[in-house]
Formats: C-alpha cells, structure tokens, sequence
C-alpha cells in the first residue's frame, strides 16, 4: 500500500520530517526556498496534507489547483495565511499549533517590553561604535517596569502570561482590553482589570498588542491611537503585522510622541518600514516570540501530529474548522 504524499513547505527540524516520513512520502523543501503560489500549487499536485509555516497562504486559488489536498497544519498559532472559509468551503480541515508556545512567547513579550523601557539595543548600539566616554546622569535613562501600569491588547491565553509576569513578578498594574471580558476567576488568577481601549491607550505606561490578525484587527493602533498615549509609554507588538500602522508609529517615535517601540511583527514582513529603521527609540526583532528550540521542536510536533492523527484516523488535535465541515459532511 502507498503512502499517502505530504508536503512540508519549508525547512524544519530533520527529526520531524524522519519521523514524517514513518507516515507519509514526503515531499519536503529542506532548502527552504520560499514557494510562491505557483511553485506552492505545483509541489501540492497529489499531496493528500501540507505542512506549513505563517509563510504559505492557502487560498480558494490554491485550493482549487489541490484538489488532492486534505489537511493543511500551519506551524503557528496565528493561521491569517489560511482563508479558513474557503478551506471549509472546499472541505479541507485546518489546524494550528496553540499552547505550546503560549509560555515562551509571554517570556518573549515580556524581554521586549523590558528592552524597550529600559533601551538596551540603543544603548548597546552607543557602546559597540565607541560613543561610551563618560558616565552621565541620564545617559539611557528609560521608563520603570516595576510598580507601573501594564495594559494588554487581546487577552487569550499568551496576553494572560504576560498579566501574571507583570502582575506577579513586577508587581504592575495590569488593565487589558478584549473583545469579552474574561471570567472573574481569571482576572484575578492574572490580576487584571478589564477597562475600555480608549482608557488603556490614556493611562499605560506599556501598551503589549497580543491580539489576532483579522480585518476587524488591521490598524488597532494607527495615528488616532497613537495619539492618546502617554509621551512616557510604551508600544510592544508581538502579535501579527497589520496590527499597528507602521508608518504612522515611525512618525509617532520620531516626534516623540510616544517614548518607545518594541516590535517582533510588522506590516509585510520580511519587509520592515524604512522609517522604523531610522528613528532610534525602536526596539526591533525579526518575528521570533516563539523561537527557542524546544518551542519550536513542540510547535513542529503538534503540526506532524495533526497530519497524523487526522489522515490516519480522522482525529486531528487542534483542528480549526472540524465542526464546519462536520455539519457539512465535507471533509474529504
Ligand atoms: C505564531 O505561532 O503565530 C507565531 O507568530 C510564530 O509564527
């Protein structure tokens, strides 16, 4: 009996794609070179389930050209590269991999908002070109972390590791705006206090972005909003590009309006706005929230695992759109 043919769009740990291959052939781009739709559509010719990253965009185009195709797993929690209706519609199940990054990317969240507040990538910066003659008395001085107000955008399950690391360990004051309000034994298990977006904006001192990329989401910070925050605050993204306004932000930091940015994500990445690479007060990261090795081996697994579970025994683990095509007696 064959096996049945996957794709694994882009390189991954060798152990994964070994232990892949007990499973299925496997056709995988081990050289990572990044597959555009055409190049995407031709290496899913045949292939029953694929593998992906944040990178490959699984659309109704796509979807139409795969009519093999089954299953797609993104590698990441966030899936805004997947038109999950026109997967429902074509009866083909996504799944994402959530939780097993939830830890290390509040640890992640919380080392940016600190760089940021206290300007450690600037200062070093100032250190390694020799600028560094003579101590001064506020030479890099930034904003406090402990004891200050923490305000959380997008309150899921990485946004309540960030409250408990602010709330617990720094002894801040932590507000967040969500589209529910959670429940009163988590607030109080993240000691958070749910308050509008506007009164967020207007009294924390570090504003953290953790909420999902939707249209509904595009700009939740643009100039408006920037607008209403403290000149002493702080801006933090480590959610999806098209979040904030990039280019309205750059302005923002070059006039001060705002003492800082830290951000992981951005608006077309790869690419990052040239401005933000001008203005000095930005602290800036390529996309790596979740990335420590066992993070990323976990996050891998839990991928593998979805295409397993579900092409061997119809139980994928974290599917997305299981019950939709259930109630349509769709899936393939
Ligand atoms: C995710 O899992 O969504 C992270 O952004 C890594 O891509």
């Amino acid at each position: 009996m064959p096996k049945p043919k996957i794709l694994v769009a882009r390189a991954i740990f060798p152990e994964v794609i070994a232990r892949l291959e007990k499973h299925f052939e496997v056709d995988s781009n081990q050289a990572d070179k990044l597959l555009g739709k055409p190049e995407l559509i031709a290496r899913l010719q045949g292939k029953v389930g694929v593998f992906t990253t944040g990178s490959e965009r699984i659309d109704a185009d796509v979807l139409a050209a795969c009519p093999d195709l089954k299953i797609c797993a993104n590698m990441a929690v966030g899936y805004n590269n997947f038109d999950v209706a026109a997967m429902s519609a074509a009866g083909v199940l996504a799944t994402n991999a959530p939780d097993v990054l939830t830890e290390t990317t509040a640890d992640f969240g919380f080392a940016l908002l600190m760089a940021t507040a206290r300007r450690v990538t600037e200062s070093e910066h100032y250190l390694r070109a020799g600028q560094w003659t003579k101590w001064s008395f506020d030479m890099f001085a930034g904003s406090d972390i402990h004891g200050s107000t923490l305000g959380i955008i997008g309150m899921g399950r990485i946004g309540q590791g960030i409250a408990k690391r602010g709330a617990h360990g720094f002894g801040m004051n932590v507000i967040y705006h969500n589209r529910s309000k959670l429940d009163a034994s988590l607030e109080a298990a993240c000691k958070a206090r749910y308050v509008g977006k506007e009164e967020l904006l207007r009294t924390a001192d570090h504003v953290v972005l953790v909420v999902p990329y939707s249209a509904a989401s595009h700009h939740t910070i643009g100039a408006a909003e920037l607008a209403l925050m403290k000149p002493t605050a702080n801006l933090i993204n480590i959610a999806r590009g098209g979040i904030v306004d990039d280019a309205a932000l750059a302005v923002a930091l070059r006039e001060r309006r705002i003492a800082a940015a830290g951000l992981d994500v951005f608006e077309g990445e790869p690419k990052v706005h040239p401005d933000l690479l001008t203005v000095p007060n930005v602290v800036l990261t390529p996309h790596i929230a979740s990335a420590t090795v066992p993070t990323r081996l976990a996050m891998a697994n839990l991928a593998s695992d979805n295409l397993i579970g579900y092409l061997e025994q119809n139980k994928p683990v974290t599917p997305l759109n299981a019950a939709e095509l259930a109630a349509k007696n769709l899936a393939k």
